[in-house]
C-alpha cells in the first residue's frame, strides 16, 4: 500500500452537520462538520485554504498550523477531488477576503480535525463551467460531467420541473399509471427498436416510441385523466433536440374537447413557469391554423419572437414574361419573399451564403431587390422585369427605401421551407431575437392535415398517428379528397421549438377501420397489428384526447441550454452511443443462440 493510501480513513462516528452552501453570518463561533470535494486547495505559506464543494455550495476551509498542526499537515496530501470531512469552528473572513459571488462567501470554516475519505486521480478535464470540454470526453466521463455546476444546476432544475408537474396535474385530478415497455410497435413515425423474446423464438416486442396506444386503452378502462413522466424509445436521425430514447409527460383524458386541453396545459405552464422562473406567462396562447403557419411562416413550428412573414408574390406574375417566373406559375409553384426590415447592407458574399443556404431545401435561386429612395432600385433580376412588377412588389412588400426583398419562384413546398428556413437564419443573422430578453413565445398549431402522400409507397400517412380524429366538417372529404381532410390535432410551440403534440382521438371502431383502409393498412394486417385497439373500441369507448410533450425539450428551454443532451443525465452521442458504458456492444454467442438469432453481418 503506498503512503498516501494510508491517509484515507473512514467517516467513523462523524456526521455531517451541514451542507457546503448552508453557512453564514449567522452561524459563527459554531462548531460544524463538512464533506464533500476539494474543488481547489492552495497553499499560502502558513495557510492552506480549500473550497470544499458539495451540490449545494462551496465552503472555504483554512488550515492554520496553531489551529491543529496535525490537520495542517494532512491538508499537504490533498489533491483536487479528494473526498474529505472536516471539523472546525465558522470564522468570520478577514476584512477584504469575502467573496461576493458565493452566498457562503462571508465566512469560512477554521478546520481542527480532517479526515480523507477517499483520493482521486488526475481528472481528465477540471469540474468547472468555463472550460470547453470535448463531448465525447464528456460523455465519457460524465459521473465528473456532472459534478459541474451548470449541470447540477439543470439536474436540479429538471428534478422540480418534474415535481411541479406532478403537483399541478395531482391536484387536477389525474392518475400516474405506468405502461409497458416490452411490447408493440406504436407508430409515431420512427423505426422501432426491437427486443428479442427468448421464451418465445422469433418472436421480438418493440420498444415504445410512445404509450399513445396505453392510454387510449386507459380510457376506455375508465381512469378518465391520466398522466406519466415516461420513457419512449425511437430509432430516428438525431439532432440537438432528438434523443433515440427521451422522456415524455404523456397525458390522456375522457369526456373532453380541445378548447378544454388548451386551458388545462396553458394553467400548467403558467404554473411551471412561475414556480421554476419565476416568470408570469400570458395566457391564452396564441392560436394559428396549420395553414397560416406554412403560408406565413414556412413550417409547422415557428417562432414568433420576430416577424419577417412570407409575402406571397405570385398574383403579381401571373403574366410575367420573365422565363423562370412563368415557368413556375405555369406548374402551380409559388413566389415568395421575405422582406429585410430596415436599411441594411450585405456583402456578395452574405447573399452567395444565403443562395447556398436556401439551395440545402432544394430551391434553385434567390433573387433580391433592394429598394431605393423614389423609383430607383438594385436587383438581381431587374433585366427581367417590368417597371410594373417592381411597382407591385414594392406595394405588395411596403417596402421602405433601403429595405431588401428575397424572393424564390419554385414548387410551393420548397418555397414555404426554404424561406420558412432562411427566416430563422436571417434572424440569427442580424440579431433579430433579443437573447438577453428571456422572451418565451408559446402558440398552438392546429387543424394539422389528416394525411400526407407518401410517393414512394404510393400511399396515404398520418400526418400525426393513425388514431387521430378528422374535423367533423371534413368527415365527408375522406372518401372524395382525403388530403383536404383536416384534424382534431394540434402542437405546442415555443420559441420555434415543438415542445409537445396530441389530438383528440378517434374512439369510433368503424372510422378507425377507415382511417386504416386509408393508411394502406387492410383489415388483415389491421388486425394483426392494432386487433386489440379495434376489439377496445367496441366496448363503450368514451371520446378522449390528450397531448405528449417533450420533458427533456421543455427543461432545455427552461434552462436555456442549446441541447436535450445537456439536461439528460446519462445521453447518448449522435450515433446512438454511450461513451460511457459502451453500448451498444457485441453479446456472447451463447446469448445469441438462446435467442435463435444469426447474425448476418455486411
Ligand atoms: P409526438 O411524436 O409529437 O407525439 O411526441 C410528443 C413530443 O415528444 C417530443 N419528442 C422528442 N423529444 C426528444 N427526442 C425525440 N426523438 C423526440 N420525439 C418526440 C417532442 C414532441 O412534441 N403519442 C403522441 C402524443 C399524443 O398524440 O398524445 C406523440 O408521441 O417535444
Amino acid at each position: 500500500m503506498t503512503k498516501v493510501n494510508k491517509i484515507i480513513e473512514p467517516m467513523g462516528s462523524w456526521k455531517r452537520t451541514n451542507s457546503c452552501g448552508e453557512l453564514r453570518k449567522e452561524d459563527i463561533g459554531k462548531s460544524t462538520i463538512l464533506m464533500g470535494w476539494v474543488q481547489s486547495r492552495r497553499d499560502h505559506g502558513g495557510l492552506i485554504f480549500i473550497d470544499l464543494r458539495d451540490r449545494s455550495g462551496i465552503t472555504q476551509i483554512v488550515f492554520d498550523p496553531e489551529d491543529s498542526a496535525e490537520a495542517h499537515q494532512k491538508a499537504h496530501y490533498i489533491k483536487n477531488e479528494y473526498v474529505i470531512a472536516i471539523e472546525g469552528i465558522v470564522v468570520t473572513r478577514l476584512a477584504g477576503s469575502e467573496n461576493p459571488n458565493i452566498p457562503t462567501g462571508e465566512i469560512e470554516v477554521k478546520a481542527k480535525q480532517i479526515k480523507i475519505l477517499n483520493l482521486s486521480e488526475a481528472l481528465p478535464f477540471n469540474i468547472d463551467d468555463k472550460l470547453e470540454i470535448n463531448d465525447n470526453l464528456r460523455l465519457k466521463y460524465r459521473y465528473l460531467d456532472l459534478r459541474r455546476p451548470k449541470m447540477q444546476i439543470n439536474m436540479n432544475l429538471r428534478h422540480q420541473t418534474c415535481m411541479e408537474i406532478r403537483n399541478y396535474l395531482n391536484n387536477k385530478g389525474f392518475l400516474d399509471i405506468e405502461t409497458p415497455f416490452l411490447t408493440k410497435s406504436t407508430p409515431e413515425g420512427a423505426r422501432d427498436y426491437i427486443v428479442p423474446s427468448r421464451v418465445n423464438p422469433g418472436k421480438f416486442y418493440a420498444l415504445p416510441q410512445s404509450p399513445q396506444l396505453f392510454k387510449q386503452l386507459l380510457m376506455i378502462a375508465g381512469f378518465e385523466r391520466y398522466y406519466q413522466i415516461v420513457r419512449c424509445f425511437r430509432d430516428e436521425d438525431l439532432r440537438a433536440d432528438r434523443a433515440p430514447e427521451f422522456t415524455q409527460l404523456d397525458m390522456e383524458m375522457s369526456f373532453i374537447d380541445r378548447e378544454e386541453i388548451f386551458n388545462l396545459i396553458e394553467e400548467m405552464f403558467v404554473h411551471l413557469f412561475k414556480r421554476i422562473l419565476n416568470i408570469k406567462i400570458k395566457t391564452p396562447f396564441l392560436k394559428i391554423d396549420y395553414q397560416e403557419a406554412i403560408s406565413k411562416y414556412g413550417t409547422d413550428k415557428p417562432d414568433l419572437r420576430f416577424g419577417m412573414e412570407i409575402i406571397d408574390l405570385s398574383e403579381i406574375f401571373q403574366d410575367s414574361s420573365f422565363r423562370i417566373f412563368q415557368d413556375v406559375i405555369k406548374n402551380k409553384g409559388k413566389i415568395g419573399a421575405i422582406k429585410i426590415e430596415g436599411d441594411k447592407e450585405f456583402s456578395r458574399k452574405k447573399l452567395d451564403d444565403w443562395q447556398l443556404f436556401i439551395s440545402s431545401f432544394g430551391a434553385k435561386g434567390l433573387a433580391y431587390i433592394k429598394f431605393k429612395e423614389g423609383k430607383d432600385f438594385q436587383s438581381s433580376i431587374a433585366k427581367f422585369l417590368s417597371l410594373e412588377e417592381i411597382e407591385n412588389i414594392k406595394i405588395k412588400t411596403n417596402a421602405k427605401p433601403g429595405e431588401i426583398i428575397l424572393i424564390i419562384a419554385d414548387q410551393e413546398k420548397v418555397v414555404y421551407e426554404a424561406l420558412g428556413n432562411l427566416r430563422i437564419n436571417l434572424a440569427n443573422d442580424l440579431n433579430l431575437i433579443n437573447q438577453d430578453q428571456k422572451e418565451f413565445n408559446f402558440l398552438w398549431v392546429t387543424d394539422f392535415p389528416l394525411l400526407k402522400y407518401n410517393l414512394e409507397e404510393k400511399r396515404y400517412d398520418s400526418v400525426h398517428h393513425p388514431f387521430t380524429a378528422p374535423l367533423n366538417e371534413d368527415l365527408d372529404l375522406l372518401g372524395s379528397d382525403p388530403l383536404k381532410v383536416r384534424s382534431k390535432a394540434y402542437d405546442l410551440v415555443l420559441n420555434g421549438n415543438e415542445v409537445g403534440g396530441g389530438s383528440i382521438r378517434i374512439h369510433n371502431n368503424d372510422l378507425q377501420k377507415k382511417i386504416f383502409k386509408l393508411l394502406g393498412i387492410d383489415d388483415k394486417i389491421a388486425e394483426q397489428k392494432f386487433g386489440f385497439l379495434l376489439q377496445a373500441l367496441k366496448y363503450g369507448a368514451p371520446p378522449h384526447g390528450g397531448i405528449a410533450f417533450g420533458l427533456d425539450r421543455m427543461v432545455m428551454l427552461l434552462t436555456g441550454a442549446h441541447s436535450i443532451r445537456e439536461v439528460i443525465a446519462f445521453p447518448k452521442t449522435q450515433k446512438a452511443t454511450c461513451p460511457l458504458t459502451d453500448a451498444p456492444s457485441e453479446v456472447e454467442n451463447k446469448q445469441l443462440k438462446e435467442l435463435h438469432i444469426k447474425l448476418d453481418l455486411p
